[in-house]
């Protein structure tokens, strides 16, 4: 996601611009720009954060009014020509962008047989020269153009132009993408959320989707993107404070995170998975199908909960696959000398794409012949680039430091990988491939009901407020998943917490248990089930206090345990998906409970750079 600002007014647009885009960098911060108009438009835009757009600007021009951007890249690296703002070919519009249009390629077609060329990769260079296309067919004034141009577009858009021909005037539309007006003393704010001008007015409107407004010196008009008809807008005056706002209204960043992940689901998926069919489309994967298909191993390397998510990979991988899948430390396999070469492909994963450990396994793997893949969630981070091939898992900014969102969208790639093999490989069949693809369909409902359950969790989470040690259990593909809601307590609340295979209870830990010890078991509906009500069992007899996730309506489980969190039910390869989100909850309840910095734990960063 990407933030975008507009002002007109009377006051100089450039500090007001500048101060919005800061207030907007948590939504994206890998490039910047501005567009300022004062009979003539100057545009200035870079690589980098805000600071640096600053730095190229210096003295800037004086204009009363002037667009905005900072950049969280889907598509197009990070770099001078793909920063907003876009011009049009004539340089008589210029716009800002956040969101995605999924048909801009067949635009870009059309466009370049009328003769348009273009100096970037972005789908927002072609949406601007479609705009002034359109204007140029139609001739028509260019709100006119603009609703022309969109009633042609497919995706998802936040916009602000503005042109030469035409000043005093910015045109404003929405779908699928925020966008707040802001009602000032004879001036008038745009932005992706409310934080940009919160200081100068607390009168917004919040345009719907398939909505654009007229913004000029006499006011603002709304008007439908389809039929054209005015809308009377509602004027609200708000009353949140600018923090609270950057959080979307949640507290802390990484709740906000949770409660993304339907969202994160999603647009990982988009693009790439035929619904009905199961059939996977991943560029990045075919750019290296003969590696994969000819491999004879797969190492999935990380850290932390990154390395996490590759155990998760582990099993879908061996499972629906039927490759052999090793899964490393990072920072274990850069040292102990592995015996690796070029029959062997390397997944990579990484958020933030520059863990250092990470980055140099990759390289050393490179060195040893190997294909790698990245799995990433920063568009042209060093791991993207380094990597011979990757995906992105399209989670946007994860701004708290306890992973979330990003490791729900990790897995979600790792099951498209190995529904893409499986299928490659004979070993999935297309009914099997149709089931996991119409079940992961439903996996962003299922959270978004379980998100309801938040509350009920936040109670039970005061029972774990005192302890000083915890113990996660969980089985098969949920193994991993204990081992992640360990982590999650450990590093935001600083509770002790080990993650641990169910069974394995018996070979130690089991010593530990007494009155004192909260054991969480991860048990939901599916082939380890019973295993895990036995495992409850052997808890229960040595006093343990046991909170069980599980499936709804489990009377077995729900009589033998202290307290039960019910889910709903899903595949055995999907269950991560669903099983981690109340881990993750309680974590976090725990952790404010406790009153530990969430967003922001001691002694930890969100991207390890160094050894
Ligand atoms: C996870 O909650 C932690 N913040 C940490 O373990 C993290 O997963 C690890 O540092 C790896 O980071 P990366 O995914 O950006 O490489």
């Amino acid at each position: 996601m990407c933030g975008i600002v507009g002002y007109l007014g009377t006051r100089e647009a450039y500090p007001i611009l500048i101060q919005g885009l800061k207030r907007l960098e948590y939504r994206g911060y890998d490039s910047a720009g501005v567009a300022l108009f004062n009979g003539h438009l100057d545009m200035f835009k870079c690589k980098g954060k805000v600071a640096d757009l600053e730095a190229i600007v210096g003295t800037a021009p004086s204009a009363t009014m002037g667009i905005g951007h900072t950049r969280w890249a889907t598509h197009g690296e990070p770099n001078d020509p793909n920063s907003h703002p876009h011009a049009s070919n004539s340089g008589r519009l210029v716009m800002v962008h956040n969101g995605i249009i999924e048909n801009f390629a067949a635009l870009k077609e059309l466009l370049s047989k009328a003769g348009y060329v273009f100096h970037s990769d972005t789908d927002t260079e072609v949406l601007v020269n479609f705009i002034e296309y359109i204007q140029d067919q139609e001739e028509v004034e260019l709100d006119q153009a603009v609703r022309l141009a969109l009633n042609e577009v497919v995706g998802a858009y936040a916009i602000a132009v503005m042109s030469k021909d035409e000043p005093g005037h910015m045109v404003v539309a929405r779908l699928g993408s925020p966008l707040v007006l802001g009602l000032g003393n004879n001036e008038y704010f745009v932005g992706s959320d409310a934080t940009p001008f919160l200081d100068s007015t607390k009168k917004v409107i919040y345009l719907e989707d398939g909505e654009m407004a007229v913004v000029s010196r006499k006011g603002v008009a709304v008007r439908q993107i389809a039929s054209d008809l005015p809308v009377d807008a509602v004027i609200h005056q708000l009353k949140l404070d600018l923090d609270s706002i950057e959080k979307g209204g949640y507290e802390h960043f990484m709740l906000k995170e949770i409660f993304e992940q339907p969202k994160s689901i999603r647009d990982t998926v988009r693009g790439r998975l035929d619904m009905q069919t199961g059939m996977v489309k991943m560029a990045g994967l075919e750019s290296i199908s003969d590696a994969l298909l000819e491999a004879q191993r797969i190492l999935i390397i990380g850290c932390g909960t990154s390395w996490h998510a590759g155990l998760v990979g582990e099993y879908l991988l061996e499972d629906l696959a039927r490759i052999p899948v090793e899964v490393e430390y990072a920072s274990e396999f850069r040292y102990r000398n592995p015996v690796i070469g070029p029959k062997d492909v390397v997944i990579a994963i990484s958020q933030s794409g520059e863990t250092a450990d990470t980055l140099a396994a990759i390289k050393m793997a490179k060195q040893a012949g190997a294909t790698v893949f990245g799995v990433c969630n920063v568009v042209g981070s060093s791991i993207a680039r380094e990597t011979h091939a990757g995906a992105y898992t399209h989670a946007g900014p994860e701004i708290g430091v306890a992973s979330t969102k990003a490791f729900t969208a990790q897995v979600t790639v790792l099951t498209l990988i190995a529904m893409y093999l499986g299928q490659a490989k004979g070993h999935l069949s297309a009914e099997r491939a149709a089931e996991i693809a119409q079940e992961l369909a439903r996996i962003p409902a299922k959270i978004e009901s379980m998100l309801d359950l938040n509350e009920r969790i936040k109670t039970l989470s005061a029972d774990m407020v005192e302890s000083t040690n915890a113990l996660f259990l969980g089985r098969g593909y949920n193994f991993p998943v204990a081992l992640e809601g360990a982590l999650k307590l450990k590093e935001i609340s600083y509770i002790h917490a080990e993650g641990y295979p169910a069974a394995e209870m018996k070979h130690g830990p089991i010593a530990l248990i007494d009155e004192q010890m909260p054991i969480i078991i991860v048990a939901p509906r599916g082939d380890m089930y019973e295993k895990l009500v036995s495992n409850v069992q052997e808890v229960k007899a040595r006093k343990g206090r046991v909170l069980s996730i599980t499936g709804m309506d489990e009377k077995e489980i729900k009589a033998l345990s202290d307290a039960v969190i019910e889910i709903p039910d899903t595949l055995d390869c999907l269950s991560p998906l669903l099983t981690t989100v109340p881990l993750q909850l309680l974590s976090y309840h725990v952790a404010v409970l406790r009153g530990c910095n969430v967003d922001q734990p001691r002694n930890l960063a969100k991207s390890v750079t160094v050894e």
